[in-house]
């Protein structure tokens, strides 16, 4: 019998497509409501979902990843050349399509979610790797987002910088977040000529 224990799980990763669209739906939801749990009350946890969640942008400009474990989703999270820095679909005020300039602007990473099943286990690290590589072949040579006070520990782990405490005013009330940068490493060309 093949049993693996959680270290051992082979996790491979692909772009997300418009079919995986309800098991993301299905994982976001599983991580808003479980793992921000210790780090917002359920009160902003309703309200954050109103800034979180699917981007379908994403997912048609082809910049979404996911980590897959044995046929499951493991996690997911994104990287865009759009201007939106954080939200949903819904969050209709947030968004922004733009292009960005990858001479002057920093890319976005966007919509970062580990299923419950699979956390502390280097998903987020790993998907944020895939992100940032994508977002440095694509020219950009710094990358932003929005943090989520559960998701601030990653970013910090990952050499992320805290730009500004941000404050989003929701229906539901405020919700605590926190503008974070890196400086990405270049792509360097190894062509001999
Ligand atoms: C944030 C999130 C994506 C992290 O996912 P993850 O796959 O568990 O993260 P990783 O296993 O890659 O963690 C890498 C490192 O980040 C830090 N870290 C991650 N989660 C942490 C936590 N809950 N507490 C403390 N440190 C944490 C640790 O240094 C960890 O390394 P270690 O496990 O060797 O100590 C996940 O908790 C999540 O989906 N949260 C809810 C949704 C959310 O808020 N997303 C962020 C939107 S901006």
């Amino acid at each position: 019998m093949n049993v693996q224990t959680p270290a051992e799980t082979d996790f491979t990763h692909r772009l997300a497509t418009e079919y995986d669209l309800p098991a993301l739906r299905q994982v976001m939801d599983l991580a808003i409501a479980q793992l921000q749990r210790g780090f917002l009350d359920e009160t902003q946890i309703a309200a954050s979902r109103l800034v979180m969640g699917l981007d379908t942008q994403l997912v048609a400009d082809r910049t979404y990843f996911l980590l897959e474990a044995n046929g499951r989703i493991a996690g997911c999270g994104g990287w865009s050349r759009r201007a939106t820095l954080y939200g949903g679909d819904h969050s209709t005020a947030l968004r922004n399509a733009a292009l960005l300039d990858p001479a002057r602007d920093a890319a976005r990473v966007r919509a970062m979610y580990t299923h419950p099943d699979f956390t502390r286990r280097g998903v987020g690290r790993r998907i944020l790797d895939l992100c940032e590589s994508a977002a440095a072949a694509a020219g950009f040579s710094r990358v932003e987002l929005m943090a989520t006070l559960a998701g601030l520990p990653l970013y910090r782990a990952c050499g992320y910088v805290e730009i500004e405490p941000v404050v989003s005013e929701t229906d539901l009330g405020p919700v605590p977040l926190v503008r974070m940068g890196k400086v990405l490493t270049p792509i360097t060309d190894t062509s001999v000529d």
